[in-house]
């Protein structure tokens, strides 16, 4: 098992399929994009099932999601989601996305196996989006996130970054659009991960600021049907449900002391938390020959290493030098 010093067990593995996006969402990359890591660098879809076979098979991953940058960008996602679908015990596949090339990609994803998709959305303007995002690709969201709905991919989770003066007014509408289409919609506390190193904390809206925003149109009641086991999300039901949204206050409310997560980089390192500073190339290794057993082994190593928590109040806290986008959500 991939356990760590503090008791934490990693059972869910984030996969960044590529680092490129097809967005430039302006809290995580700026509007010209970044440069992208040389193909020679991505790991191939047969060293991604390699490496997540290992993980499924011998270190206790129970639930694989595929993340990016966006992971719609990979032509090889269907197949890659089939071959990890037949892994034995099969995992929960799940996928975050931006909804580009959803309509189209839905049903074969379903067919290969998927379990669930997150859908990024942070307004309902079109004009708004394309501020924030820019590019003009809003209709093609929406469109995405019915044909995963229609696909039976469900429920289609939506997740919403909101920003000062941008977006923060939307919080109700989005909730009620969510609510209509028979999404589930979470907000997520917007974290120093930019490629720009744009964020502070000042124009961070807080999840306090957050459920006071929705407070002012619907009745708020903690959601205590589930456990909440290391679910990021605080999930509330809406006028006494079964509506629900979820906040996840990743900086003001964090969940480290609960995190079953760890993540494997495009090209191939692992890292055992979305702010760590070390990783541990498992790229490398393999290229140069390693045996699965050394790989279960480095890739257990690098687990144990995993600190307690992300520090980012910590004096100290030093934004990692990737984006998120290089890392996967
Ligand atoms: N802070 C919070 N959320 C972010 N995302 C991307 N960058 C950030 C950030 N700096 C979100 C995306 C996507 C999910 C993977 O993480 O909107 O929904
Ligand atoms: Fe692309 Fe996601 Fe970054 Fe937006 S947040 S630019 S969709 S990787």
């Amino acid at each position: 098992m991939l356990r760590d010093s503090f008791g934490r067990v990693a059972t869910d593995l984030r996969v960044s399929l590529t680092d490129k996006c097809n967005l430039r969402c302006s809290y995580c990359m700026p509007p010209e994009g970044l440069d992208w890591l040389p193909n020679s660098q991505l790991l191939t879809a047969d060293e991604i099932v390699r490496l997540v076979t290992i993980g499924v098979e011998r270190l206790g991953i129970r639930e694989v999601r595929y993340t990016g940058g966006e992971p719609l960008l990979r032509r090889e996602l269907p197949d890659i989601v089939a071959r990890t679908t037949a892994l034995t015990p099969r995992p929960q596949v799940s996928l975050t996305t931006n909804g580009i090339g959803l309509a189209r990609l839905a049903a074969p994803l379903a067919a290969a196996g998927l379990g669930r998709v997150n859908v990024s959305l942070d307004t309902l303007d079109r004009d708004t989006f394309k501020k924030l995002a820019h590019r003009d690709r809003f209709t093609d969201v929406i469109a995405g996130m019915a044909a995963a709905h229609d696909a039976g991919l469900r429920p289609v989770k939506v997740n919403a970054v909101l920003m000062r003066d941008v977006n923060q007014h939307e919080a109700v509408p989005l909730l009620r659009y969510c609510l209509q289409q028979g999404y589930e919609l979470r907000f997520i506390e917007q974290m120093p991960l930019d490629a720009q190193h744009g964020w502070s904390r000042d124009t961070m809206v807080t999840a306090d600021e957050i459920l006071d925003l929705l407070s002012a149109a619907f009745t708020l009641t903690p959601d205590e049907s589930e456990d909440r086991g290391s679910a990021p999300a605080e999930r509330f039901l809406v006028d006494g449900g079964p509506g629900r949204v979820g906040v996840i206050g990743s900086v003001t409310r964090p969940f480290c002391g609960a995190c079953d997560r760890v993540r494997l980089t495009a090209d191939g390192q692992i890292r055992n938390c979305l702010f760590a500073t070390e990783e541990s190339d498992l790229k490398s290794a393999m290229r140069a020959g390693a045996t699965d057993d050394d790989l279960a082994q480095r890739w257990l190593a690098a687990v144990a290493r995993k600190r307690p928590g992300h520090g980012i109040d910590d004096p100290s806290f030093l934004q990692p030098a990737r984006p998120m986008s290089a890392i996967g959500g």
